[in-house]
């Protein structure tokens, strides 16, 4: 069994709630990534631990709360009462001006760091999961340490540089032997895979990368919080930069602004469909031009769930084994921002392979036989 905590109850915690118990339920592997990681299944992941800061899902049974206002993932499986009730968070940066009639921050006492600490240790929590809205650079960090300080992994699902930044956190972590995964979660066939498998080919095939964009639309809250420029900046570097790390210049690409890959617009009525454009214009054979558009159209929350289930499981093995700090060939294959860029998806799950088998940990199917 793997324990979790969740921080931020929003869309993509409903969607992860929900889908664990429909694969608990129905036994089923179908559109899972991996069966099995080490000896762990999606069905053992567990729920045991939940914090938000809206006045609609503190103090309420988190079976319920991942459907309160402004929640929007349909309800496709009855969770029963999980006995977990959403606690109050430290609000701090994790809710934007123009945010606050969605997230409605509770006017309640705020915990204090050995408050979580305690509360993490008291509810057996194996993994806490980071799911703040882009731009919580101060409450992510604040969470992370938490967990790191309690001896709990720490999977960053958001593009805060926390794995792959300076921090001392990742230091304590290493000290600690407490893993930490991240940064900002690669959707299983999300725009940013999508595009740097067509980057990729364009290189295989003997041609180069001239300009590239990726236009990314949607119409929850999390497309809404991104639309504040300045909570951006490293949501637009992450996924940049996993277009651009597919090339042999990818500082010259980025420095010359020929790579373009962000959020780019809030459409309400799309609620958690994502439609991505993406565009490649390449030299080929004999300095001659190819233009290769493509358009993508995902449930984003499921695509970020799909790849979730994983980060949880390899995390929980590298508890069991005490195996602390941030560990790139944990996270190459599953975030978009991970310590250090890896250039093909291939060679990031070759990696996550050898990392595994060195702990004597299988995982089934080997998707690698399918490359
Ligand atoms: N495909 C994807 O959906 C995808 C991919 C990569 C990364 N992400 C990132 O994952 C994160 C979560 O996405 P989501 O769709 O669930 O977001 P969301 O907007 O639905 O939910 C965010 C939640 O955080 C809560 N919150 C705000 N400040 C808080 C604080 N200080 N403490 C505790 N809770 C707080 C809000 O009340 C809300 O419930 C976002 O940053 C998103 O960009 C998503």
């Amino acid at each position: 069994m793997i324990n979790v905590g969740l921080v931020g109850i929003g869309n993509i915690a409903s969607m992860l709630i929900q889908s664990v118990e429909y694969y608990r339920r129905l036994d089923s592997t179908f559109g899972l990534l991996h069966e099995l990681i080490g000896r762990y299944r999606v069905g053992d992941i567990r729920f045991s631990y939940a914090i938000d800061i809206s006045r609609e899902k503190v103090g309420v049974d988190l079976s319920d709360a991942i459907f309160a206002y402004p929640n929007m993932v349909r309800r496709f499986i009855d969770i029963p009462k999980l006995g977990v009730t959403v606690r109050m968070g430290k609000v701090l940066d994790g809710v934007a001006p123009h945010m606050l009639e969605d997230f409605r921050p509770a006017h309640l006492p705020e915990p204090s760091l050995k408050d979580i600490v305690r509360d993490l240790i008291d509810n057996g929590v194996d993994i806490l999961v980071n799911l703040l809205p882009v731009g919580s650079e101060e409450a992510s960090r604040f969470y992370a340490k938490a967990a790191v300080e309690a001896g709990v992994a720490f999977v960053n699902a958001i593009p805060v540089f926390i794995a792959s930044g300076n921090d001392t956190i990742r230091d304590y972590a290493f000290k600690n032997k407490t893993p930490i995964l991240g940064d900002d979660i690669k959707g299983q066939l999300g725009s940013t895979i999508i595009h740097r498998a067509l980057a990729s080919l364009v290189k295989m095939r003997g041609a180069r990368v001239i300009e590239t964009y990726q236009l990314n639309i949607g119409g929850n809250t999390d497309f809404k919080n991104m639309l504040l420029l300045e909570r951006l900046a490293s949501k637009k570097e992450s996924k940049t930069m996993a277009v651009a790390s597919t090339q042999d210049n990818p500082e010259e690409l980025v420095r010359e602004e020929r790579v373009y890959a962000g959020p780019s617009g809030y459409i309400p009525f799309l609620g958690n469909t994502k439609i991505s454009h993406m565009y490649i214009k390449a030299k080929a054979f004999a300095d001659t031009d190819v233009e290769i558009e493509v358009k993508l159209k995902v449930d984003d929350k499921a695509m970020a769930v799909a790849v979730l289930v994983d980060t949880i499981r390899v995390a929980k093995i590298l508890k069991d084994h005490r195996i602390g700090g941030s560990i790139n060939w944990a996270s190459a294959f599953y975030f978009k921002h991970p310590p250090q860029p890896v250039r093909s998806d291939y060679e990031a799950l070759q990696l996550l392979y050898k990392g595994l088998e060195e702990l004597g940990e299988q995982v089934k199917p080997r998707l690698i036989e399918y490359y």
